[in-house]
């Protein structure tokens, strides 16, 4: 169907595995999968992740068909602000720029200067030049950012429902457990997780970093399927699991991939205007990489 189509599969690193390495024609964090979206030259694009990484897509590629299997696959930080919200924000700290995490809808977009994800933060931040920057949805991720550069950073009050729930304590109590263990985390997570642990980084960030270190153990601090897609890969690596699963994500299956496929339903559309104006943020993040 893929084939007949032109169609092409792209998969976000928490998709599950019998649609990461079972269909999927391309698999990668946020980052990634935004630069393929506007690579790819097929007709058809399906999104297996959620839907502001569908919308993503589709600001890249305007001019593809880009699906969702199911279009209830939200994310707590993307519904943690609205475009109103920005412009209030953009009305209080005047002539600041605002960089927002990618995990965002096409109107919190379109109020956006640049955006970035967790790959490339910090350069994004600092590619900007100014002294201080609204940094938009994720209250952890501006932490984060913000212990590594010397850019004020105002913030906002958006979490992840997944990476908020790890605490320290569990990550201290795992390394006592396991001595030797390696603990990467993703910087959705809260200050003080990231502290104790030894990396942190996107989830193609913390897949490379397996596949190049090849620790003996390791403890992915991310949500459920990171641990086991990359295991496959690293078959010599012991991978320890406690872990936390993205309902959204998991809304995503293989009998709705290929429904969405049979039909081309659930079609992400913009508005033109919104559109032209959103898809500026994207193009300025990407143009500035990993
Ligand atoms: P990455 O950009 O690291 O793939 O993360 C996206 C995401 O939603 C993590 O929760
Ligand atoms: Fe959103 Fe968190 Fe799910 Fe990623 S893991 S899609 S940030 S809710």
């Amino acid at each position: 169907l893929k084939k007949e189509k032109n169609a092409i599969i792209l998969a976000h690193n928490y998709q599950t595995p019998e649609i990461y390495h079972g269909i999927a024609d391309f698999a990668a964090d946020s980052l990634a999968l935004a630069v393929e979206a506007a690579k790819t030259k097929a007709d058809i694009i399906v999104m297996c992740g959620v839907h502001f990484m569908a919308e993503t897509a589709k600001l890249m590629s305007p001019q593809k068909k880009v699906l969702l299997p199911d279009m209830n696959a939200g994310c707590s930080l993307s519904s943690s602000i609205t475009g109103e919200d920005v412009r209030l924000l953009k009305k209080k700290y005047p002539n600041v720029p605002v960089v927002s995490y990618v995990n965002t809808s096409a109107d919190v977009k379109a109020e956006t200067d640049v955006c970035c994800t967790s790959a490339n933060a910090v350069k994004v931040v600092e590619s900007l030049g100014v002294k201080k920057v609204i940094f938009l949805p994720d209250d952890y991720l501006a932490k984060y950012v913000a212990s590594k550069t010397k850019v004020e950073i105002i913030p906002w009050k958006g979490t992840c429902i997944v990476h908020e729930q790890f605490t320290a304590k569990e990550i201290k109590e795992i390394k006592k457990q396991n001595p030797g263990i390696v603990v990467i985390a993703h910087p959705e997570c809260p200050p003080d997780v990231i502290n104790a642990s030894d990396f942190a980084g996107s989830t193609s960030g913390m897949s490379d970093y397996v596949k190049k270190n090849q620790p003996k153990k390791v403890m992915m601090v991310t949500e459920c399927s990171m641990s086991d897609n990359v295991q496959v890969e690293n078959p010599k690596v012991e991978f320890i699991k406690p872990c936390n699963l993205c309902p959204y994500m998991k809304k995503i299956t293989l009998p709705k991939i290929l429904d969405c496929l049979e039909n081309e339903s659930n079609e992400i559309i913009i508005p033109t205007n919104l559109l032209e104006k959103a898809k500026l943020s994207v193009e300025r993040m990407t143009a500035i990489g990993r």
